[in-house]
């Protein structure tokens, strides 16, 4: 139940992204209304929530967590190349979206693998 709900999470955080992304494109003064400022934060708050209530749910503490760390370092960096995303204009903007969905797909393969390397 609480793994859907992470997973409910994740594709309300993707595409409110994107979309606040296109919107800031195409119709930027939507973008100012109070509830489209605070959704964001209340989705990846509670997406964070989430991925806690599993860790502690499925007591992966108590094994080989580093795969968990590594998710939460990128989501951080999800998170903050998020907010640049946001504010910059220009080719940084599209630099730091880049890497915002690098951080994304990593945390994704990383859920899948529990692996945090792996690349190698
Ligand atoms: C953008 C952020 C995130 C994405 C894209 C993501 C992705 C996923 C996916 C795809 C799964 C399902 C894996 C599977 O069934 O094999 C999963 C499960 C899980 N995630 Fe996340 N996650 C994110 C954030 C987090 C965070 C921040 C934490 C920890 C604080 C976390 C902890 C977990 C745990 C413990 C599981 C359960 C693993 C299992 O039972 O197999 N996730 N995540």
């Amino acid at each position: 139940m609480i793994k859907i709900i992470h997973l409910t999470f994740i594709l309300l955080s993707i595409s409110s992204f994107i979309g606040r992304i296109i919107l800031s494109q195409t119709h930027p003064s939507i973008l100012k209304q109070r509830a489209l400022k605070i959704a964001p934060h209340v989705i990846d708050s509670l997406l964070l929530l989430s991925g806690i209530t599993l860790v502690i749910q499925g007591g992966w503490l108590s094994s080989d967590f580093g795969w968990i760390i590594a998710k939460i370092i990128a989501l951080i960096g999800y998170i903050i190349l998020g907010v640049f995303v946001m504010r910059k204009r220009g080719p940084l903007r599209w630099i730091a979206f880049l890497g915002a969905m690098t951080c994304f797909i990593y945390i994704g393969i990383v859920a899948v693998t529990k692996n945090a390397f792996f690349f190698i």
